[in-house]
């Protein structure tokens, strides 16, 4: 093909037809285009755009560039969800064993973690033994036989999406929502799904800062997922403060078992039980999200998503002894250190960005694709906006390997809080539901 006449099109922004998309996915795909070329080609659609038969062609090349999942006929529909990403968001970890107990199948294919957004696949990565790179006959396997499996992508699945997603990181082509759709969905869909659920997030934190872009992206992925025959819904949630009371990988994998416990801190417990309950009526096994929810409730309280979960670990090889021996610790990092109200105060503003950047300056997330993580590093007991704190009470706690990085990150951390002298009123999590 000649690949460099596409380039030239699409940066006069001409459509390109379905064939030439399926054509650049299979060649770049088989590394008979090199980089630079498909990073002009990136660039040249960032900037002009896809419509939506250019964007359906290219999800749908991109899933079609390796195995989809095959799964036996059974009455459990297949579903999942899908979150944008954030920092403290673990809503997939208490989230897959619930949909188990509901009846439902759910082949979770996760990722790592993005910039300072955290990542489920490093989240598990803290748990003693447990594996997440399985083949796709035992994911399979898993799926029918536990109702959950979380894991990573398999060398075989979507490997457009890995080969593209290096790609745009590099040359600055990340926020494109054509680009993103695809991605997410190309990975999706090849998962063979009945029904998805994205968590689409806005704000400091989040990809898309503005509820608007949040909106236009939710949009053109429900429109798309549902074109292709998987029941997609998004849900537009707030990413200016961290979600729950805890990120960092480890601490964010006893949150959700908190969470499983019915213990866990509001917010999480409302974005758990409302993907699942979106998740009821989209398969239509609720008739209303209000009935539905009560349904999500009463399984949660059941103890059997807790028990799910430690199911799904064995089947996942984790030591289930030492994991449990982890969880009965405080913590794990080697230094902990808390940043304390100076005074009486309303919590106004705690702001995720800044959480997110320190995780990751003390090596709970990557500055480069090479950075090793440590798991046991991160930040809890954060005081949320609206929130009362007394004079001398925890606004939070740093984890961190030595008393000098605790002490710095106090001092960063210590920039993400403001405070009142009077309540101010908080913003809903959930801001509107698309599809
Ligand atoms: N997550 C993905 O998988 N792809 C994107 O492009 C953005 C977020």
């Amino acid at each position: 093909m000649n690949f460099l006449s596409l380039i030239e099109n699409k940066r006069e922004g001409k459509i390109l037809a379905p064939e030439q998309i399926q054509e650049f996915i299979r060649e770049f795909t088989a590394g008979k285009i090199p980089d630079y070329q498909m990073a002009a080609l990136l660039m040249a659609i960032y900037f002009r755009g896809l419509n939506t038969a250019e964007t359906t062609a290219l999800t749908l090349a991109m899933r079609d560039s390796g195995d989809v999942l095959k799964f036996p006929k059974d009455k459990r529909p297949l579903v999942d969800k899908h979150s944008t990403g954030g920092i403290g968001d673990k809503v997939s970890l208490p989230l897959a064993p619930l949909l188990a107990c509901l009846g439902f199948r759910v082949p979770m294919i996760s990722g790592r973690g993005l910039g300072i957004t955290g990542g489920t696949l490093d989240k598990l990565d803290s748990i003693p033994g447990f594996k997440t790179l399985l083949p796709a006959q035992k994911i399979i396997a898993q799926v029918q036989k536990v109702g959950c499996v979380i894991c990573g992508q398999t060398d075989k699945m979507v490997p457009a999406d890995k080969k593209i997603y290096a790609l745009r990181d590099a040359s600055g082509t990340v926020p494109s929502i054509q680009l993103i759709t695809a991605s997410i969905l190309s990975k999706k869909l090849a998962e063979s799904l009945d029904a998805l659920i994205l968590d689409v997030k806005f704000g400091c934190a989040a990809f898309m800062q503005t509820k608007s872009d949040a909106r236009e992206l939710a949009k053109t992925m429900v429109a798309l997922g549902n074109k292709c025959g998987t029941n997609t819904r998004a849900i537009l949630t707030d990413m200016n403060a961290p979600l729950g009371r805890a990120a960092g990988n480890w601490l964010e994998v006893k949150e959700s078992v908190e969470c499983l416990e019915n213990k866990g801190p509001n917010d999480l417990h409302e974005l758990v039980i409302d993907s699942a309950a979106h998740l009821l009526v989209q398969t239509k096994k609720s008739k209303s999200l209000a009935a539905a929810r009560k349904v999500a409730e009463d399984c949660l309280n059941s103890g059997a998503p807790r028990k799910k979960w430690d199911e799904m670990l064995i089947a996942q090889g984790a030591d289930l002894k030492a994991f449990n021996q982890k969880l009965a610790r405080d913590f794990t990092a080697p230094f902990v250190l808390e940043l304390k109200a100076e005074k009486s105060c309303y919590v106004s503003k705690c702001d995720a960005r800044i959480i997110g950047e320190v995780i990751r300056d003390i090596g709970g997330g990557r500055l480069t694709k090479e950075s090793q993580i440590n798991f046991d590093v991160g930040v809890d007991k954060i005081a949320k906006p609206g929130e009362r704190v007394e004079k001398s009470e925890t606004l939070c706690r740093v984890h961190a390997t030595d008393s000098t990085q605790a002490k710095t990150a106090i001092a960063r951390l210590k920039t993400a809080f403001e405070i009142s002298a009077r309540k101010i009123s908080t913003s809903p999590l959930i801001h509107e539901i698309i599809g």
